[in-house]
């Protein structure tokens, strides 16, 4: 069930944490507050009394858990939750007309990044905001200067051992992180940061073919090496292991007797093409809806 909520409010287990314990404050000193209120209005009980203090405890509601939420230091996640509320209510706030924010990682060519921002190019609900990449004079800078994205650099040590690269995505308003080509591990700290929400392409049919030092042409050459009758790619989110995570889709692919590294790899990313951002947007929809 936490884990759930986590996924749900897109929050790491500590504001998991702060956050019930914000709720819990806040429904008492709204409880508190409310009777204090009704005494003071000389109301009898009664059927009157009751919708008055409904209505008092729907007005004083966000205010008592905003107010919390200060110290807690939830005040962004309640902002935004009770301007969800009100907005199922008819008042639309601005916040909720926020398109859903992209990041993709990738530090090579960038073919599927390529894809991934024309997909998304016309849709006004889902952006493409930011390519995080780890190799200078990649392709993919490229092609993120000649769309018009903003590109981030990392260092691997940084990457690694600090939070320096999860504070400038959230201070950017990143929601979900997309893999596509990105050779480093993620670390742990930042899949707390986006449980759910981060997505890798996989060049094999996962389970086989994956884990570390599988990446990019070996992939290949060792389904060529054993003969495979198919290989395909995978769609999954990520774990703390290398290629471990949820597997949301495969698609498959014929590897003949003729085919080379060079060939096979065409095939793959042939299917990469057809299908990783749909299955991105697929997600990110369902998401969004539950
Ligand atoms: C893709 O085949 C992907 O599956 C793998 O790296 C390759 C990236 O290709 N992880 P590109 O840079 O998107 O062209």
């Amino acid at each position: 069930m936490f884990q759930k909520l986590q996924t749900k409010w897109k929050v790491n287990g500590w504001s998991l944490a702060l956050i019930l314990v914000t709720f819990a404050l806040g429904g008492s000193a709204c409880g508190f507050i409310g009777k204090k209120i009704m005494n003071l209005t000389g109301l009898d009980k009664g059927f009157i009394w009751f919708v008055v203090y409904i209505v008092v405890l729907t007005i004083i509601w966000p205010v008592c858990v905003l107010i919390i939420s200060i110290p807690m230091g939830q005040f962004r996640f309640f902002k935004k939750y009770i301007s969800k509320i009100f907005s199922r209510f008819g008042a639309k706030k601005k916040s909720d007309d926020l398109p859903t924010q992209v990041a993709i990682f990738a530090s090579g060519a960038g073919s599927n990044a390529k894809k991934i921002i024309d997909h998304f190019s016309a849709n006004p609900r889902i952006k493409i905001s930011l390519i995080v990449c780890n190799k200078p004079g990649a392709g993919v800078l490229t092609i993120a200067r000649e769309k018009g994205i903003a590109s981030l650099l990392i260092e691997k040590t940084l990457f690694e051992n600090s939070d320096v690269y999860i504070n400038e995505l959230r201070s950017r308003n990143i929601d979900w992180i997309v893999l596509a080509g990105f050779l480093w591990k993620v670390p742990a700290t930042m899949i707390k940061e986006w449980p759910g929400r981060i997505i890798n392409i996989h060049p094999a049919l996962l389970p086989g073919y994956g884990g570390k030092g599988m990446y990019g042409q070996r992939v290949h050459e060792a389904v060529i090496a054993a003969a495979e009758k198919e290989s395909g790619i995978s769609i999954h989110y990520v774990d703390e292991l290398y290629d471990n995570g949820k597997v949301i889709f495969q698609a498959n692919c014929p590897v003949s007797p003729e085919d080379t590294t060079d060939s096979l790899a065409q095939k793959i990313h042939s299917l990469e093409h057809e299908h990783f951002a749909r299955i991105i947007e697929q997600e990110i929809k369902k998401q969004k809806a539950s």
